[in-house]
């Protein structure tokens, strides 16, 4: 049997057609607003691996921390033989996991992008050619099942990207993470944490721009798949903290009145000067929200990991 299966749980137009519902909602409401998921094309991607190296950008860097100094701890806390990764990407991050626990057999990442899924794959089969790799092209925001491979099972959603969630999505995710789930088995969440406002606003506002090209790329998606006429240089970008909500939001704002032509969608938008469209909310974390949103779903909070400065948490849950 080949070591490598890949699984479709999505229509090939899956995406365009998500898309477009996507920015017909968001376009026209009040006040506009476009879901996080679509800055990432090739460029957007890229824009963010170059936000991970940035100074004030510290999530990955501290998460980095985390998981290096306790991926002992989490292979003795769970035994993992199969590893789950959602929104796996081709990030680093699955190495520091897989290279510790010892008793791993199965690596199944899961993501809408089969180009991500592909080439992360095809890289770690090369240095593990033992691991049965069975990629899942799949919305973990949406209901999905699990390949039969042998447990425990550790699921992986790491990066502080269950953030980018609104509240009731996030009560959703958790709870369809929950279903996966059996005794035995272990969520591994990533999240960071509230702490002083000017350290997170930086972090979503840096000094170079890359974070203000990442949010504008989202325009050259719309526009290159919906053909749409949005010019970034008539938008600004803007990060700012909301207290209430404990969460960073980026947003673009219209430098001047203007119209714009969304062919594919048969639709014509209008931003009045100054009008601001929320983009992304990044949400940031206490011990005690993790743990009652955790227990909400019907998990247990067994371990919960800080980097030293306690920037960025990693929470290891168990199914109750
Ligand atoms: C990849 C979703 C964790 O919310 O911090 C980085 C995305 N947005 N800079 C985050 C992001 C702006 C990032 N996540």
């Amino acid at each position: 049997m080949s070591p490598y299966h890949m699984t479709r749980t999505l229509p090939e137009d899956a995406t365009g057609a998500a898309l477009r519902d996507d920015v017909r909602h968001g376009l026209t409401r009040t006040p506009k607003s476009l879901p996080p998921k679509w800055f990432y094309d090739a460029r957007g991607s890229e824009l963010f691996e170059q936000i991970t190296t940035l100074d004030e950008y510290y999530p990955t860097r501290a998460e980095r921390e985390i998981l290096l100094a306790r991926a002992p701890g989490i292979a003795a806390a769970t035994g993992a033989r199969t590893l789950v990764e959602l929104g796996s990407g081709s990030s680093e991050k699955t190495r520091y996991l897989l290279d510790a626990l010892p008793l791993l057999r199965s690596y199944v990442p899961v993501d809408v992008s089969e180009s991500a899924l592909t080439g992360a794959a095809r890289a770690l089969l090369a240095e593990r050619p033992d691991l049965h790799v069975h990629a899942l092209i799949a919305d973990f925001t949406e209901e999905f099942a699990l390949p039969r491979t042998p447990g425990p099972r550790l699921v992986a959603f790491l990066g502080g990207t269950i953030g980018n969630l609104l509240p009731d999505e996030r009560a959703d995710f958790l709870a369809s993470v929950r279903s996966l789930l059996e005794p035995g088995d272990a969520l591994l969440l990533g999240t960071d944490l509230v702490k002083d406002e000017a350290v997170l606003v930086r972090a979503y506002d840096d000094a170079s721009g890359v974070t203000a090209a990442f949010n504008k790329n989202v325009l050259a998606v719309v526009d290159r798949e919906l053909g749409a006429d949005f010019d970034q240089s008539d938008f600004d970008h803007v990060a700012c903290w909301n207290a209430g909500q404990r969460w960073i939001e980026m947003r673009l704002r219209a430098r001047r009145a203007l119209t714009v032509k969304i062919p594919e969608l048969d639709l014509v938008v209008t931003f009045e000067a100054g009008e601001e469209m929320r983009t992304e909310v990044s949400a940031k974390f206490t011990q005690d929200v993790v743990r009652g949103e955790l227990a909400d779903a019907g998990m247990e909070l067994a371990h919960w990991w800080t980097d030293d400065a306690g920037r960025f948490a990693l929470s290891l849950a168990t199914v109750v």
